[in-house]
């Protein structure tokens, strides 16, 4: 009984960096399913989860809201705490990398990794995506930009974030050294990395063309462990947050029982594939480096993606979890995101298929399983559940079958972390339990007193299936799972580790009424609505309706409050549309000749070529544009100024006219 094994389950941490969407609540219900599943298989677990609050990303943010760093990542956790606890999220501990025993250990390991000559003392220059806070080379950027010269200026990373120029000292990781140990550790435990296929990327990808040691300090800001050695270096956030997964447990602190235990035990990394690299690469490798045990698995998931594209706000088709558990119940949502998302492949989010699951799959397939069950069990039997018996009827022992084979499928799939077929063997069940009322029809066995042994056979088996459902749906649906076991007269009575069909025990009613556990949605008012809400105009109309109140009004500005005084420093002008043409080689910028009054046409390059296929529908509008903005080079050309535009919530824009009637080059203020 007390010699329960030892399971440990982790997120990654996030960057609170903004509020989360339904992508980081995917990973975190994903591990609390995985997190009740074992502790319902009578593991000892421990599930962690927590935010990775240090680096240049968080800085900036708090920055532009005129916060400290410390202030913005407290304000943030509140809401992501919050958030967990809607999403009933078990975890146990929540870690913050800001938390004093994390700060200490990772000054400590970063002084034993340069003792150890693991860590030594370089130059680092390369790009920086601070949106992923990841170095890249040039070769794996996914677009490079270049000036008239064929110098590289930029690029963008493969998740579409800009990079910057970085050129400063820096600590350097050895990894290189360890490449080889890496690759026997992989050979040796080929299921290291799931789904099966993504160690070979990471083989092919990033070992095999040579693992360079790893920059992990920087020098350019200060949010971050300082080097107690050298402290204007700051410990590079990947290396700081990765060493959450021990530092939560203890690991170099006085008390680390929960390390002894745990570590030693199972543990299982959960994370999107966007970082799958630095899990199955560097984590491995400082952990070698530091003698101590290896993770057994790293399982990576795809991704939630739009319709139209990775989810972003200035598409307006972000999907926030709030605002679908708050209309459609939190059952929905977790069953949703675990049953729509393939293992290894990304999956498209669209309001359709959300409503469309909780209609057919909740509402229809289960919700009406168990209203007919309990009815029937009360007009038949006086809500007394019959006691189980094996073939009476010619279909119990098909419906048997089906339920032994789909239990095993079952656990098989929740043992491979592969939620939708999991999901799917439970609903073969229900479907399968569905068809079995019509084939037995119950409702014509009743007429006869001969067939009561039927009846009575007919009525244990939908309530033992029932019973085996509410089961498998607990780590995924607790509130619903509950219901049944409630409505069954099982209130509470779980047993997963020994769950069969016949299992059902003797001498239960069922509740006097049975209350739907999911209501039926109308499909286009609720698609209509979901809609809505991913994108911003309707919040904006929204808030229109409401009655205005100058002093309480509280604004919602993106940017920090600046004086008067910078404001001023600006210079926006009305100016002239002369000519316009695409610029070759690029799909995004449109080359303009403009009179802003000065004497001089200027020239401007804006990225808007594509709200504009008709492009020479603009010469001759006057347009207002930055005067003052510092010359800069885009594809070769000069672009002296910018011209302003708006932003629709999807992410089109519209350029600002004026009256013609306006002069060029008045100043607008
Ligand atoms: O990378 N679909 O934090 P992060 C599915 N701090 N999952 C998604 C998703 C989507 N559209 N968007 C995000 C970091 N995720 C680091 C981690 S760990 C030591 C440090 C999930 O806030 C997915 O799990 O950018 C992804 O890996 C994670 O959020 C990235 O979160
Ligand atoms: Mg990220």
């Amino acid at each position: 009984m007390t010699n329960k094994k030892p399971f440990y389950i982790t997120t990654p941490i996030y960057y609170p960096s903004g509020k989360l969407h339904i992508g980081s609540a995917y990973t975190t219900i994903a591990c609390d399913v995985l997190a009740r599943y074992k502790r319902m298989m009578n593991y000892d677990v421990f599930y962690l989860t927590g935010l990775d609050e240090h680096g240049q990303k968080i800085q900036s943010k708090a920055e532009e809201a005129g916060i400290t760093p410390q202030e913005y990542v407290d304000d943030m956790a509140v809401g992501v705490k919050e958030l967990w606890k809607l999403l009933d999220i078990s975890y146990d501990k929540f870690i913050r990398t800001t938390d004093d025993y994390h700060e200490e250990v990772v000054a400590a390991v970063f002084e034993r990794l340069l003792e150890q000559d693991d860590i030594y003392l370089g130059e680092y220059a390369g790009w920086y995506s601070v949106s992923d806070e990841e170095f890249f080379t040039e070769s794996q950027l996914e677009e490079i930009f270049r000036d008239e010269n064929g110098k590289v200026i930029g690029g963008i990373a493969p998740s579409g974030h800009e990079v910057e120029w970085v050129s400063e000292e820096s600590y350097f990781l050895r990894l290189g050294k360890y490449a080889d140990k890496l690759l026997d550790f992989f050979r040796t435990h080929p299921d290291f990395i799931q789904p099966d296929g993504r160690m070979n990327e990471i083989i092919k990808n990033f070992i095999e063309p040579g693992l360079e040691d790893l920059a992990v300090s920087r020098t350019s800001f200060t949010w971050g462990v300082k080097v107690p050695s050298d402290p204007k270096h700051v410990v590079y956030v990947w290396i700081d947050a990765l060493l959450n997964y021990a530092t939560a447990l203890g690991y170099g602190q006085k008390n680390h029982a929960n390390f002894d235990k745990f570590w030693q035990g199972t543990v299982y990394h959960m994370v999107g594939k966007d970082i799958l690299r630095f899990h199955s690469i560097y984590w491995p490798i400082m952990l070698m480096m530091l003698d101590m045990k290896l993770p057994d698995r790293l399982i990576a998931h795809g991704w939630f993606v739009m319709k139209d594209g990775k989810m972003s706000k200035s598409k307006g088709n972000v999907v926030y979890p709030e605002m679908l558990v708050e209309r459609y119940g939190l059952d929905a949502l977790r069953y949703y995101l675990m049953r729509s998302l393939p293992v290894g492949s990304d999956g498209t989010f669209t309001p359709e298929d959300y409503v469309g699951r909780i209609n057919y799959e909740l509402a229809n397939d289960l919700g009406n399983l168990l209203n007919r069950t309990v009815a029937m069990i009360n007009k038949y039997f006086a809500g007394n559940i019959p006691a189980y018996a094996e073939n009476v009827t010619d279909f119990d022992a098909d419906l048997a079958a089906t339920v032994a084979e789909n239990l095993t499928e079952y656990h098989k799939q929740m043992d491979a972390v592969d939620y939708p077929r999991a999901l799917e063997a439970v609903w073969n069940i229900i479907s399968r339990t569905n068809k079995y009322i019509d084939e037995t029809s119950p409702w014509v066995l009743a007429k006869e007193e001969t067939d009561r042994d039927h009846l009575a056979a007919v009525m244990a088996h939908l309530a033992a299936s029932l019973r085996v459902v509410a089961h498998l749906i607990q780590p995924f649906m607790m509130t619903t799972s509950n219901a049944i076991m409630e409505q069954l007269g099982l209130a509470g009575q779980f047993d997963l580790e020994n769950l069969k069909l016949s299992g059902l025990p003797a001498g239960v009613k069922v509740a006097a009424k049975g209350t739907p556990i999911f209501p039926r949605l109308d499909m286009n008012d609720e698609i209509a609505y979901i809609k809505e809400q991913m994108g911003d105009s309707a919040a904006v109309a929204q808030a229109d309706k409401k009655e205005w109140d100058p002093n309480a009004v509280e604004l919602k500005n993106e940017k920090k409050a600046i004086k008067f005084e910078d404001f001023d420093k600006v210079e926006i002008r009305v100016a002239e549309v002369k000519e316009v043409t695409k610029v070759k080689g690029s799909d995004k910028l449109l080359q303009f000749r403009l009179d802003a009054g000065d004497g001089n046409d200027r020239q401007i390059l804006s990225g808007i070529a594509k709200f504009y296929p008709n492009e020479q529908e603009l010469v001759g509008q006057k347009l207002q544009i930055i005067a003052n903005l510092k010359p800069r080079k885009m594809m070769g050309l000069v672009s002296q100024g910018m011209i302003l535009s708006a932003e629709h919530a999807d992410g089109r824009l519209t350029v600002l006219t004026v009256d013609a009637a306006v002069p060029n080059g008045s100043q607008i203020g």
